[in-house]
């Protein structure tokens, strides 16, 4: 009979591994899935902290990738390849400077970013940060870029997903057996970006 695979799980393996957080298994699960962070690629990592994305993100990419991550909490780590980390809100991002940072447009936008819980309008103020998010992303990404966001499942959810659409080419949701089973979280995954802007 197969292991069950529980939460616990993950959070002694990430210590087994080496990882800062269990979250890392969310994009490894994300990235088998659906191919999201291609090697040798410029990775943006919004809501970073402590680590553990920007750690996969790093082994994906590889020595040739340069991947930046943003957090609103001071990031400490090292990584085997270019990696900026800086402490900023995702709302007050100049995309220009993202880009000038790492020569060019990013090949994937990731973001884990997420409000802090209240068991009220969770659901709003991860919709919220999910549309700072694609703000980000359409300034930043190359026609055909990736994209990977957390959100919380609730009542602007097909409308964030409606408006992904109106970015990318492929959009879907899913979630990751990693993420635990009660958590209204979910990501949305999207390919292609179409690199229509809609916002100044
Ligand atoms: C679930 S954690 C990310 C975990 C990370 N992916 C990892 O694997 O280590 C969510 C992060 O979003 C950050 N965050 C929330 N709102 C933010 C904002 N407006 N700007 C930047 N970061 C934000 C929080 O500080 C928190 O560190």
């Amino acid at each position: 009979m197969a292991r069950r695979v529980t939460q616990d799980t993950y959070f002694k393996r990430a210590k087994e591994d080496g990882y800062l957080a269990r979250s890392a298994y969310k994009l490894k699960q994300l990235h088998d899935r659906f191919d999201l962070v291609p090697k040798g690629g410029r990775v943006l990592d919004l809501g970073c902290a402590p680590g553990s994305w920007m750690q996969v993100g790093a082994e994906l990419i590889g020595k040739s990738g340069i991947i930046v991550g943003v957090d609103l909490r001071p990031v400490d780590l090292k990584l085997d390849c270019e990696f900026h980390t800086i402490e900023a809100d995702i709302n007050d991002l100049d995309p220009e400077q993202l880009k000038e940072l790492v020569g060019g447009p990013f090949d994937a936008v990731l973001s884990d970013v997420a409000p802090n819980t209240t068991g009220h309008g969770d659901d709003l103020r991860s919709a919220h940060l999910c549309r700072a998010v694609l703000k980000v992303a359409e300034h930043t990404l190359r026609p055909g870029g990736r994209l990977g966001m957390k959100i919380f499942d609730g009542a602007e959810f097909q409308d964030v997903l409606n408006e992904t659409r109106i970015l990318f080419q492929q959009v879907k949701s899913y979630k990751p057996d990693a993420t635990r089973n009660m958590s209204r979280e979910t990501y949305i995954v999207a390919r292609n970006f179409r690199g229509a802007r809609l916002t100044p």
